[in-house]
This record gives structure tokens, C-alpha cells and sequence, in this order.
């Protein structure tokens, strides 16, 4: 399903605390993001960066706004829904890659689309010319802890590009890797950008400092340029 552009609007949420006080770190923020543009989240560490991607991504609530694709509202999905709307339209890089340890490298790559029950025929091959593209192809059938963090972060980068997404969500997605994993995943995201796919990308790795975004939100400031 193409939906176009993300629309962010009056986006709040706060988190309680135990005394019961709450701590916004967000407020009423507005802003269209058109399908193939950069959002750069900035901010310093626990400002709210990684809060704002799972809010987007509907993995969380906001306390109150919504975010459309397109015409579609996330939180007026119902929870199967999300996960089926997510597992195709947003790929989401962690820094902590999110694989699945009871799988292999290769289920790994395929494991979102197969359980939103979307696997088309050669789902296998395609899998394995993700894995090929980041140079993880010979470790298809290896486990995520046979893997160094560079080669996970690959697999994670091999899985999105398994999912083809209109959206890619990348957390902080260079901060434990060596150098060569590192450009290899600024790579790809990069042309994954210039093929069409909207980029929402947080990261104080200095490799990223080239990357203009189209649309920068300071978390630490609430200010959007
Ligand atoms: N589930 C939660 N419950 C309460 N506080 C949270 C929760 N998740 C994050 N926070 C707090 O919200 C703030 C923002 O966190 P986060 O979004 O992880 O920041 P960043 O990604 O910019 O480092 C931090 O102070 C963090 O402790
Ligand atoms: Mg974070």
C-alpha cells in the first residue's frame, strides 16, 4: 500500500514518573514529511529521540495526536493491524539490531514479512540477495550469536531491504559498529533514500554529518527546521 507522505500532528507524550509527576518529552509537535524526504532527530542522549521513533512507529502511544500515513491514522489500527502495517511499510534499524536469536540469519531476514503472512514464492532467494548485498550472504544459515555486532547490524540492514518498506526508521543504527559496518550501513541507507524511501535517522556518529536532511527536530530544544 503506498501512503505518500507522514503526517505528525500535535504530538504529545509524557512519561510518569514513580512520584507520580510526568515528564514531557514531546509536545504538540506538527510536521509533514514527504515521501522521500530526511527527518534527522536530534538532541542529546535521553532527550527523547528513540520515544519519538517508537511513537511514530505507533510501537508506543502518544499521549495525544496522531500520525497518518498517508490517509491511514496508526492508532486507529488494531494491534494486528499495526503489526501487519509495520512489517510493510516501516523498516526500523535499532542500534541493538532486534534479531530474533531463536532463528538463523536467514529466517531472520524473512521472519517479519512471514509472520504478517506476506512471503511471496522465492521468498528465500530474495532473502539471500539481501543477505548477498550487505556481504552476509555465507552466513545465511549461521545463528545471531555466531555474529560480531557489524555483521548483525548488516543482517538488520539485509532485513529491511528483504521488507523493501516505503519508510526506514534508523535508531542510532552506526553506534557499536567498526568502521567498514558502519559505511556499509550509511551506504545503504543512503541509496535506499535516493531509490524513494523516506529516512527518519538519529545518530551523533560524525559519518552521518554529510546526510542534509529535509527536516531536523531537535528533541532537546522541541524546536523543528
Ligand atoms: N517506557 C518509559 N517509561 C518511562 N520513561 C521512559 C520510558 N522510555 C524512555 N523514558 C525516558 O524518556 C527519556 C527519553 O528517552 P529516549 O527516547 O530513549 O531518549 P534518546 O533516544 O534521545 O536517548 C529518558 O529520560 C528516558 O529515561
Ligand atoms: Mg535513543
Amino acid at each position: 500500500m503506498a501512503f505518500g507522505k507522514v503526517s505528525v500532528k500535535n504530538l504529545t507524550k509524557s512519561f510518569g514518573g514513580a512520584d507520580g509527576k510526568k515528564t514531557v518529552i514531546f509536545e504538540n509537535v506538527t510536521f509533514d514529511l514527504p515521501e522521500g524526504a530526511v527527518l534527522r532527530l536530534t538532541g542529546a542522549s535521553g532527550c527523547g529521540k528513540s520515544t519519538f521513533m517508537n511513537v511514530m512507529s505507533g510501537l508506543i502511544k502518544p499521549d495525544s495526536g496522531s500520525v497518518f500515513y498517508g490517509n491511514t491514522d496508526i492508532s486507529s489500527l488494531s494491534e494486528s493491524e499495526k503489526d501487519r502495517f509495520r512489517a510493510e511499510n516501516i523498516g526500523y534499524i535499532f542500534q541493538t539490531f532486534n534479531l530474533l536469536s531463536p532463528f538463523s540469519v536467514i529466517e531472520n531476514v524473512f521472519a517479519p514479512l512471514a509472520f504478517a503472512g506476506k512471503l511471496t514464492k522465492d521468498y528465500k532467494e530474495k532473502a539471500l540477495e539481501s543477505l548477498k548485498k550487505v556481504e552476509m550472504g555465507d552466513f545465511a544459515a549461521k545463528m545471531p550469536y555466531h555474529l560480531s555486532v557489524g555483521q548483525k547490524q548488516r543482517v538488520a540492514i539485509a532485513r529491511v531491504l528483504f521488507a523493501d518498506p516505503k519508510i526506514i526508521l534508523a535508531d542510532e543504527p552506526t553506534a557499536s559498529l567498526d568502521r567498514a559496518s558502519s559505511e556499509l550501513v550509511k551506504t545503504t541507507l543512503l541509496e535506499l533514500n535516493k531509490s524513494g524511501k523516506t529516512l527518519v535517522l538519529t545518530s551523533h556518529d560524525p559519518i552521518f554529518d554529510d546526510v542534509k536532511p529535509d527536516i531536523e527536530f531537535n528533541l532537546e530544544t522541541g524546536k523543528i527546521s
